[in-house]
């Protein structure tokens, strides 16, 4: 679809196959991560401007060690060779890949030797992050060095008559100050890209696109109050207005104002067809004396697919379901059109809808990385509160009443969580945090109020850094701020006299409590 202006990312394993696509979009090119041994037809069929190699973990010489189909250099494409890709282009074409004498990891200083082209507006000494075993050692005369640092005398190259150029360092990464620049070289210099990669352009054309498929049939968005169904729903309203109905379900076990923000968003202010389903008590009612949390995970699930299909069947003429899937769960499950295989992440998937369901699927978000799909929510006019949201899990509030779930538990759990949101967004440090949210532990302990001995429930508060949600450290939110939470939840939320800060890191700790 966005095919105006395309380069791939060829995946040969490297941890930052996503981290190049994206530093690709942030520079307005489009961009789609490929298998390492896309043939040369089919990389020649989807007409790119350029091609870049990923970094990866192997040696070159390895046996069954991932290798592109040499013919992608005869295309007469520009090639970006990064790290491990900078060594298979240079050995493509001549030159000698050995391993190096000190393997290098971390910062490097790096002199650039010709200061044009790849490296025009670079200062002539920089910063560059380097990791790798490998290195190339010597190019034949086809190739100039570009570039190096006190170990690696060819931190950088080009060929002489052919479109390929070799890093041995990282440019995607934070680290390597002007790796923006690099890869803007490349991307406008040499391959000759426009920057037409924008949110606008994004929407015009998904918004022609589904008016398309969906033609006069209606469309079924589950929405969960999430950013990514959130924006999936403001965008089909965008394209198909009423022919799409939303069905939000109020499980019981959300936050504070959850529901009636969704409300407000979409009845309100995108005057969709919202279907708010209040399953308040059949959820509740399921779980009644439940209190192991995959047991919890389980009922949940069932439920919700019950409930979303007693409302979905109201909803005639309904031939498609939309879902918020992104690029990276596109990318990391292997169902990319000329994609890498799947790697292996573990996935909660409870609330996930089943295939059965007997509706078409339909997922205007599958090519977008999250920070765009943040910059397209604020687009279509989606509040920033939605935007910024931090994930919250699909069992919700369930997961963080340890123990059994009763209506009056998750009154008091939901009274402390809003007032550390509230807190903490006020703070600002809401958007500091990847995650934070509160817990009610299965515990009383002793407290004295006034001149009464209390034996009350306990808090206990969690917010992460992350950017992945696989590891996490736990915010070093300021004592002060700490202080007035405490104080605030004590004072206000009946049932509670002790609050309590988790302050593991994942792992061995998880960022949910359950
Ligand atoms: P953990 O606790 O595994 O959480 O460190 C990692 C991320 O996953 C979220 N999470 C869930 N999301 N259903 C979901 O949709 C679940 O059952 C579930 N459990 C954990 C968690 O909130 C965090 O963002």
């Amino acid at each position: 679809m966005h095919d105006s202006e395309r380069v791939l990312v060829f995946d040969f394993g490297s941890q930052y196959g996503q981290l190049i696509a994206r530093r690709v979009r942030e520079q307005n090119v489009f961009c789609q991560i490929v298998r390492h041994d896309l043939p040369a037809e089919r990389v020649a069929a989807l007409k790119p401007r350029g091609l870049i190699f990923s970094g990866g973990p192997a040696s070159v010489y390895a046996p069954g060690a991932p290798h592109p189909d040499p013919k992608v250099f005869d295309l007469g494409i520009p090639v970006l060779g990064i790290c491990y890709g900078m060594q298979l282009a240079a050995q493509a074409l001549g030159g000698e890949v050995q391993p190096a004498r000190s393997r290098e990891f971390g910062r490097a200083h790096c002199r650039i030797t010709e200061a044009d082209g790849l490296f025009a507006g670079v200062p002539d000494e920089t910063i560059v992050w380097m990791s790798h075993g490998d290195q190339v050692q010597a190019v034949n005369g086809n190739f100039v060095p570009l570039a190096s640092t006190d170990t690696c005398p060819l931190a950088a190259v080009r060929h002489c008559d052919r479109p390929v150029f070799g890093l041995q360092f990282h440019p995607e990464v934070s680290h390597t100050p002007y790796g923006s620049r690099i890869l803007r070289n490349f991307l406008y210099d040499v391959c000759g890209c426009q920057g037409q990669w924008h949110v606008q352009s994004f929407i015009q054309q998904s918004v022609a696109e589904l008016r398309r498929q969906i033609g006069t049939h209606r469309v079924i968005c589950g929405l969960s109050g999430g950013v990514d169904s959130s924006v999936t729903a403001a965008l089909l309203v965008r394209a198909v207005g009423p022919q799409v109905a939303c069905i939000f379900v109020d499980n019981g076990l959300l936050r504070q104002d959850e529901a009636d923000a969704v409300r407000r968003t979409f009845r309100d202010n995108f005057k969709a067809d919202l279907h708010v389903v209040d399953a308040r008590d059949r959820f509740l009612g399921a779980l009644a004396g439940v209190a192991d949390p995959q047991q919890k995970r389980r009922i949940i699930g069932h439920v919700f697919i019950d409930v979303f299909k007693d409302e979905a069947r109201h909803i005639e003429n309904a031939k498609f379901l939309a879902q918020g899937t992104l690029y990276p769960d596109v990318i990391e499950s292997g169902a990319a059109v000329d994609g890498p295989a799947a790697t292996i992440k573990t996935h909660h998937n409870v609330g996930g809808l089943p295939k059965e369901l007997g509706f078409e699927l339909i997922e205007p978000l599958r090519d977008l990385f999250k920070d765009e799909v943040r910059r397209l929510g604020l687009e279509l006019g989606l509040p920033e509160q939605t935007v910024w949201r931090h994930p919250f899990p699909g069992p919700g509030l369930a997961v963080r009443c340890l123990g059994v779930v009763t209506a009056d538990r998750l009154d008091v759990l939901r009274k402390a969580d809003a007032i550390l949101l509230e807190e903490l967004k006020q703070a600002g440090w809401y958007r500091k945090t990847a995650q934070a949210f509160a817990v009610l532990l299965p515990v009383q302990s002793v407290g004295v109020m006034g001149d009464e001995r209390t034996y009350e429930n306990a808090i206990a508060l969690r917010a992460v850094q992350t950017d992945d949600f696989m590891t996490a450290d736990w915010s070093h939110l300021p004592y002060e701020l700490l202080a007035k939470i405490s104080t605030r939840i004590i004072n206000n939320v009946a049932g509670v006299n002790r609050v309590v800060y988790d302050i593991s890191s994942k792992p061995p700790a998880t960022i949910e409590w359950e």
